[in-house]
């Protein structure tokens, strides 16, 4: 006879498994599991947020960390219940150990090509090495592969680093997620809250894709542990043109902003060459031409996500920009 729903539902029961509850201080929340998710760059923004995304849904958890990342760090990922792996990402022969047994390997690393191609190849090499069968690569953006290369600077990166993983067996997922709503009231110009307008390139209704960090990670974790995810996933929080982003935020804030046309998209393009020239800052992650690069495949519509795989599990409450915009407004 048993003796818990769980048991009668036919679901595992949550006796079955005491470490993972020793372990997880999350593990009353959402479905119990029991893979081994490696995590790479889970000190970071996006990172972190998907360490706790995996550990609430009853994952074990290895960070992954370099040898230099700040101590706080390491305890905050410790006190989540994730394990912690320090390692030299230059050394496939100290990354291998550390992913052995995990079921799949997400990368949140952020950087230039030593980072994106380089560090994620030696993760690529070790996983498969440590017959890891899955692979979600840092990748997080605008769908990429709908335009040439040679427009996004760090966008091609990844797209140099999928030219290796696809060469590969191992099951490789990317996750596309538009930008991320959190930076609509932060770094993107969009939203010029002090001058109530709202700038724009090209079209006011060029439709464009955001998701928030935490519903990128929350579906990153689920993906993570999906045995049978797509090469490629869409997921998008909300779809806003400049004139519907200009109606949410005059609602949420009670003031009328008004849309301020900065130009084509051919006076973006040369103003991305002059500022390049002027400041090219080429190894800053985030030089002002790189955030314009973004803009510019933001407004001309082609990297915009289509179908979308939000449906894909169930429980996922997905964030709109309004949600953001009021949590701005009540802050
Ligand atoms: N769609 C969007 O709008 C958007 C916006 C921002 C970011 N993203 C993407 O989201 C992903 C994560 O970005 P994030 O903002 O979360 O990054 P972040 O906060 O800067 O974190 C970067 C992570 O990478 C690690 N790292 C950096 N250089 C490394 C190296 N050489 N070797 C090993 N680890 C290294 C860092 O470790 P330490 O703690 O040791 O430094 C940290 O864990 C990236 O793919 C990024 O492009 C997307």
């Amino acid at each position: 006879m048993t003796s818990s729903t769980e048991e009668t539902s036919g679901r595992p029961s949550l006796r079955s498994a005491p470490t993972l509850h020793r372990r997880c201080p999350f593990c009353n929340i959402g479905i119990v599991n029991d893979s081994t998710i490696v995590v790479a760059g889970a000190t970071g923004n996006l990172g972190g947020r998907i360490v706790r995304a995996l550990l609430e849904r009853g994952a074990r958890v290895v960070a992954l960390v370099r040898h230099s990342t700040a101590r706080d760090k390491l305890e905050r990922l410790q006190k989540l219940g994730a394990t912690i792996a320090s390692v030299d990402f230059s050394s496939a022969s100290q990354v291998t150990p550390a992913c052995s047994g995990a079921s799949c390997v997400v990368s949140a690393l952020a950087g230039l090509r030593d980072v994106i191609v380089e560090a994620q190849t030696v993760l690529l090499d070790a996983a498969i090495k440590a017959d890891v069968p899955r692979f979600i690569p840092s990748d997080y953006s605008i769908d990429f592969t709908k335009f040439p290369p040679g427009e996004n600077r760090n966008l091609d990166l990844r797209r140099d680093f999928h030219k290796r993983l696809d060469k590969t067996s191992i099951s490789a997922t990317t996750i596309f997620s538009g930008a991320f709503t959190d930076m609509l009231t932060g770094q993107m110009p969009l939203l010029l809250f002090k001058r109530k307008r709202v700038l724009y390139w090209g079209d006011a209704d060029q439709r464009m894709d955001f998701t928030t960090m935490d519903d990128t990670a929350a579906f990153t974790a689920r993906a993570a542990l999906d045995p049978s995810t797509p090469r490629f996933l869409r997921i998008a929080g909300d779809q806003l043109s400049a004139r519907e982003l200009t109606a949410g935020v005059s609602k949420v804030t009670g003031k009328e902003f008004r849309l301020f046309r900065a130009g084509g998209l051919g006076l973006l393009g040369t103003l991305i060459k002059v500022a390049r020239t002027i400041a090219p800052g080429e190894k800053e992650l985030y030089p002002a031409w790189q955030g314009m690069q973004y803009m510019r495949n933001m407004f001309d519509g082609r990297a915009k996500l289509e179908p979308l795989d939000n449906d894909r599990y169930p429980g996922i409450r997905w964030t709109t920009a309004r949600d953001v915009l009021s949590a701005r407004q009540d802050s």
